[in-house]
């Protein structure tokens, strides 16, 4: 009879030596797996472990392909003596080879369904490669545009967060993790590294457990319920203790409150930095505090490895906990399917066959298109498809450096311009490129300028390519200014002035702040980091080809001093009056120098497609604790264009016993309305919906009065309201 995976772990556990169990729980980057042992000494060195330990390592991170997955698995399985497959684990997080835009795109989009499709497709490419868990999904809660990880975050918002969070989980694992065509994935960072004070990364955070609970947590947790197997705590250190040693977060939530019986991983070094962080004042005491917060695996760096047997010995650890984190490790193992096939269908075939297929470039067009947001459109855009001479003008215009950070195995080179886009679509029209300026930060350059403006004159419409390299966001990329890099600007400025057919599109990782652009510009085009078919994307938006539909999921400032800004801030007792934004209010809550609203406000977004709500019905007004309140909301499409529409229900508790955020985002969903019809969504709500935590923590619903609004944030389209019985 087949063993059980209880019986087999049970078994197997019993053979390892107390160093091959803390083998298992150590992993290393794949260089170490593919250099000779002579090119390691030096770093072998370092790590304080010899040739022989690196055949007892439980998993590695980064192998570039299959062929490097099956040498390094075969290899390790001949020089394991208990021949333990390794777990292969990578960054998959927007694509592997086809790259789809970055995840704060994805957010754009509204649509967890599509966030789940283009999992699904990085997953099967990965996995031909050998890969077996992504450390995907992150989902960080970010208010701070300065700190450059917002890019992987999917936004503002909690309820949207845990959404796409879980639908990475769903995409990536299919029906179940263990399949070829499927990854386990890792949630992080667990918790709030996207509070890092200033925005600057892996800075410090200080938060009240009210605010974590409420706003940071939940998306961790959806993920979790969703399946997620592994979980990665955060850098940074929070009220004063560094995740990985965060007895409260790690044993007290995570293991206590949540049930969480999967593997913890440390983040790259984040158990060596316990020492620098001052919370460990040597390797064995690090090791022992990341020990006792119930981290299983320690990524890079060697602590385990070189001091746990130590602390076994000296009775400071006990071998049972060893042998618990190990179970974990040996159980996810199992799952993923490795005791039956290592290589879990991984070869260089299979990679040709499913990798940058027309298909899955077909999806990250898609996704591209549907994540685009139409910032501004002074009647501009769509483009006619007639027109004979385009000026493609920008650093962004030809480039193909336009995937985003955390690219996998996808390639620049493999992406499309906007300018091979254009050419796609128009063979036919006399197309000028001109790069204009640069768009590093410390490049002022104006020499192009002149050409620029006269490829701007001589165009029937003008197609502006600006935005943040994509290397300016990203993990360690925080800014303090959130303007366009260099002259970009200006260069916006001058051409706008001379072809007012003119369309910006913007390529960048984070909120910025546009106001000037917005001014000068008559359309604007937010494409973030769209992804290996951006271009051809971007043409058929502006062509009119595709319709955009995505909408804000990060408010972008006016200034870069009004961050951190997000929707959902609390009431003041000296609320701005209504009225024009930046006109100052004296002793009211606001800025003598800059209005309270963002630019662009969350769930913001316009269209070529011109929609209109007509009524919003509530089939009751008084919910009680068990019951629930059928929303049903009528929306038109009143153009002569198809269109999609991230149709947002927001609600406001005036009266509650702690302050409550002036909206918040309570469910969305995403319609197509096809031209000249009515669609009718329909929306549920019921009591847990209306919960938060109170100042002292216990988590509940105050009866009362509560209002509600569709349309967007700090816009209402049409209100009503409703109560919640005692
Ligand atoms: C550090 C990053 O913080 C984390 O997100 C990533 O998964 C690891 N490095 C591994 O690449």
């Amino acid at each position: 009879m087949k063993q059980t995976k209880k019986e087999f772990i049970k078994e197997l556990l019993a053979k390892l030596t107390l160093r091959e169990k803390i083998g298992q729980m150590t992993q290393l980057n794949g260089r170490y797996f593919c250099e000779t042992e002579a090119e390691l000494t030096g770093p072998f060195e370092k790590l304080g472990i010899s040739a022989k330990d690196l055949a007892m390592i439980g998993s590695v991170l980064y192998l570039s392909s299959a062929e490097e997955a099956i040498a390094v698995q075969s290899k390790h399985l001949e020089d394991d003596p208990n021949h333990i497959p390794m777990l292969i684990m990578m960054d998959v997080i927007h694509g592997y080879r086809t790259i789809f835009p970055i995840p704060l795109a994805m957010g754009a989009s509204f649509d967890p369904d599509l966030m789940e499709q283009c999992s699904q497709m990085a997953a099967k490419e990965a996995s031909a490669s050998g890969v077996h868990v992504t450390f995907t999904p992150m989902v960080d809660y970010v208010r701070d545009a300065r700190w450059g990880r917002v890019m992987e975050t999917m936004g503002e918002d909690t309820l949207l967060n845990s959404r796409m969070g879980a639908a990475q989980v769903k995409g990536f694992q299919g029906d179940g993790y263990g399949r070829p065509g499927s990854l386990a994935t890792c949630v992080k960072h667990f918790a709030a590294y996207g509070g890092a004070e200033a925005g600057r990364d892996y800075n410090m955070v200080e938060i009240s457990e009210r605010l974590l609970r409420e706003y940071y947590l939940p998306a961790y947790k959806a993920c979790l319920d969703a399946g997620a197997p592994m979980l990665m705590p955060s850098f940074n250190s929070m009220n004063g203790v560094p995740s990985t040693a965060n007895s409260f977060l790690m044993n007290q939530v995570l293991r206590g409150e949540w049930g969480f019986d999967g593997v913890v991983i440390s983040d790259y070094w984040a158990i060596k930095e316990l020492i620098s962080q001052g919370v460990a004042k040597d390797n064995r005491e690090a090791a022992l505090k990341a020990m006792k917060c119930g981290c299983d695996v320690e990524m890079a760096s060697t602590y385990y490895l070189n001091e746990l047997e130590k602390l076994v010995r000296d009775g400071v650890v006990s071998e049972a906990e060893i042998d618990r984190s190990v179970e974990r490790i040996l159980s996810l193992k199992w799952d993923c399917g490795l005791f039956e096939d290592p290589y879990q269908g991984a070869s260089s075939e299979k990679e040709v066959e499913c990798q940058l297929t027309k298909e899955n470039r077909a999806i990250a067009e898609t996704a591209a298109e549907k994540c685009a947001v139409l910032l501004k459109n002074d009647g501009v855009l769509p483009f006619s498809k007639q027109v004979k001479k385009i000026a493609l003008i920008g650093p962004f215009a030809e480039s193909r450096s336009i995937i985003g950070n955390w690219r996998a195995n996808g390639k620049d080179e493999e992406a499309v311009s906007v300018a091979d886009g254009v050419r796609n679509l128009l063979p036919g029209a006399e197309i000028a490129v001109v790069q204009g300026c640069s768009a590093e930060l410390d490049q002022f350059d104006e020499g192009e300028f002149p050409a620029a403006i006269d490829a701007a004159k001589n165009a029937d419409v003008v197609i502006l390519c600006v935005g943040e390299q994509q290397d300016y966001s990203g993990e360690g990329k925080s800014r303090v200014d959130l303007k366009l890099p260099g002259v970009q600007e200006k260069l916006c400025e001058a051409v706008c002035a001379v072809n007012p057919n003119t369309a910006v599109l913007l390529f960048n990782g984070r909120p910025l702040v546009l106001t000037g652009l917005h001014k000068c510009a008559p359309a604007i085009l937010e494409m973030w980091f769209p992804g290996t078919e951006g271009g051809n994307a971007a043409a058929k938006l502006l062509f009119g080809d595709a319709n955009p539909c995505g909408v804000i999921p990060m408010s972008f400032p006016k200034s870069v001093g009004q961050c951190p800004i997000y929707y959902n801030h609390p009431s003041t007792g000296r609320p701005k009056k209504a009225g024009d934004d930046d006109v100052f209010q004296p002793f009211h809550s606001n800025y003598i120098d800059c209005g309270n609203l963002p630019l662009y406000p969350f769930g913001y977004g316009l269209s070529y497609s011109s929609f209109r709500y007509e009524s919003m019905e509530l089939d009751t007004h008084e919910l009680t604790k068990d019951g629930q309140i059928k929303v049903t909301v009528k929306i038109a499409n009143q153009s002569d264009r198809d269109g999609e529409k991230a149709v947002q229900l927001y609600f406001h508790d005036p009266v509650a016993s702690s302050v409550r955020p002036v909206q918040s985002l309570l469910d969305f969903k995403k319609v197509l309305i096809p031209a000249g019809k009515t669609a009718k969504v329909e929306f549920t709500i019921t009591e847990p919906q209306l919960r938060y935590y109170d100042a002292d923590c216990s988590y509940h619903s105050d009866p009362g009065d509560f209002d509600l609004f569709v349309g967007y944030a700090d816009h209402p389209e049409l209100k009503d309201s409703f109560r919640l019985l005692d």
